[in-house]
């Protein structure tokens, strides 16, 4: 971590390995951050699928160009390379099918909305056979816009309303994730009330909590989402008590922005040994293993394909199952960033730049960190903010054999945690006017976007095939002011 990153939330940071042997100029560099070699080259891992560079040396995603972006749709601007989401939401589904069929079973893929949603998303995803998660009436009524019918839909949260719940029972909602013993009886009434069996899982909160490289294993976990896994079974009990609910199984999400698969084993084995416990009262078709596959946001980020965390899982459940003497369960997966994340690049526009002379903490050194700052910032993008994520930054309208200059992408915005890239190394000739681009954008950076400061919340552009069309579009002043009833 840079020393003046902000405090970390929940989404623990860095977000990659620090085991990289420092090949940095610049004393302020973080460990992990390489001077780039071919510092024009985008990496493949980080960038869209269809990212690259044109003969002139300006980044063209999907066919179009930064600059026509820019002109056409202004920056900021998050642009989504469509085929790039779509085929990872197909490899997703392709892949848990295959390798859980190989285990004998079958399995449901949720896309989780909370990462992205608008209503062409939702029907990019659910043409590729994703069913769709969802946790407020919000992102359930973009669903049901997009034409997504609520019985393929799963429903989250910690804290649904009654309303919520009534509503989402009432349309004939697939499952109900209950999040703790109040909801037994709240989804079970508006059951009855609507005169229909609603499914329902379990959320149960497995002390695994895994971030990044490292899971941690407790016997209990002290957070708000799910029931402890020793106080399962009375809830299930209670569930079962209901005639109004049926229980379809358990159901855990041990974290996000997880690489490897040691967290999902160790919540597989805990789930799965209450799961066969309550296979003696009665019916528990399915088990969900929830998200949390990680992206690489920077060339240090050791991302693997979806199919291999998909073999992995097959396996531990497959293993665990044999070893406890049951029967597979119906699966269920829950992908949200890793569908949409890597799909996702937001464009800037340069504005002012300074150099700032940095004295090491022992006063021993000093060095300079450049601090390029552009027309957007926490409003568009959080997670830094937050968590203290950590992005890539390239230049994007040209090409440039300037030497590499540690920069630290500042926003506009009147908070000096206002950061959207820490680290990385542009060309030291990045001047005014100049567009840069920020790729793996595309997950929870629109959703948790807001209007600091009186900011409209930049569109959203989808590209592919040499064409771009707005698919969210953004917020003018005139929108900022419809809302404030001083002027009515
Ligand atoms: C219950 C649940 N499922 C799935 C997800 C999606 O996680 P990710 O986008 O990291 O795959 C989340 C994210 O917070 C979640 O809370």
């Amino acid at each position: 971590m840079t020393p003046a990153s902000p405090s970390l939330g929940s989404e623990q940071s860095p977000s990659s390995p620090r085991t990289e042997v420092p090949v940095s100029s610049n004393p302020l560099a973080p460990a992990w951050l390489r001077v780039p070699v071919e510092p024009n080259a985008l990496d493949a891992s980080v960038w869209s699928r269809t990212a690259g560079r044109d003969d002139s040396g300006e980044i063209v995603i999907g066919g179009v160009s930064a600059r026509d972006l820019a002109s056409r749709h202004g920056t900021p601007l998050y642009v989504v390379d469509e085929a790039d989401a779509r085929g990872r939401a197909a490899e997703a589904v392709e892949s848990f099918r295959r390798e859980f069929g190989r285990i004998g079973t079958t399995v449901s893929v949720y896309y989780a909305a909370k990462a992205f949603l608008s209503v062409e998303v939702a029907r990019w995803v659910s043409a590729a056979g994703m069913r769709i998660d969802i946790c407020t009436g919000g992102e359930f009524a973009v669903a049901r816009a997009a034409g997504v019918e609520a019985a393929r839909m799963g429903f989250h949260g910690n804290n649904k309303s009654l309303g919520e719940i009534d509503r989402t029972v009432g349309e004939g909602i697939g499952v109900i994730v209950l999040d703790n013993a109040d909801e037994v009886a709240r989804v079970a009434d508006a059951a009855d009330r609507h005169g229909v069996v609603q499914a329902v899982r379990l959320r149960v909160n497995s002390g695994v909590h895994a971030s990044t490289h490292e899971y941690l294993a407790t016997a209990r976990e002290d957070q708000k989402f799910g029931v402890p896994l020793a106080d399962a079974a009375g809830v299930v009990a209670a569930v079962r008590d209901r005639s109004s609910l049926r229980f379809l199984g358990l159901h855990s999400h041990i974290g996000s922005q997880i690489f490897g698969s040691d967290g999902f084993a160790e919540a597989a084995s805990r789930l799965l040994a209450v799961h066969a416990d309550l296979l003696r009262d009665g019916d528990v078709p399915e088990l969900n293993l929830g998200g949390g596959f990680g992206i690489a946001y920077t060339s240090a980020d050791d991302s693997r394909p979806i199919a291999e965390l998909a073999a992995a899982l097959a396996d531990i459940v497959d293993e665990e199952c044999r070893r406890l003497g049951i029967p597979v369960p119906v699966m269920a997966v829950e992908p949200g960033r890793s569908i949409i994340g890597p799909s996702g690049t937001t464009l800037y526009e340069v504005g002012t730049i300074k150099d700032v002379l940095v004295t090491s903490d022992d006063g021993a050194s000093q060095a300079v960190r450049r601090y390029v700052s552009v027309d957007g910032g926490m409003s568009d993008n959080a997670r830094t903010a937050l968590y203290g994520a950590d992005y890539s930054v390239s230049i994007a309208n040209r090409a440039s054999s300037a030497d590499p200059v540690l920069v630290r992408v500042a926003g506009k915005h009147c908070e000096s945690g206002d950061l959207v890239v820490l680290a990385d190394y542009l060309p030291g000739d990045v001047a005014p006017g100049d567009l840069v681009g920020v790729p793996a954008t595309g997950a929870y950076c629109w959703s948790l976007a807001s209007n600091y400061n009186h900011v409209g919340r930049p569109p959203v552009v989808a590209v592919v095939d040499g064409q771009s069309r707005v698919i969210v579009r953004g917020e003018t002043e005139a929108d900022l002011l419809a809302r404030d009833a001083g002027l009515s």
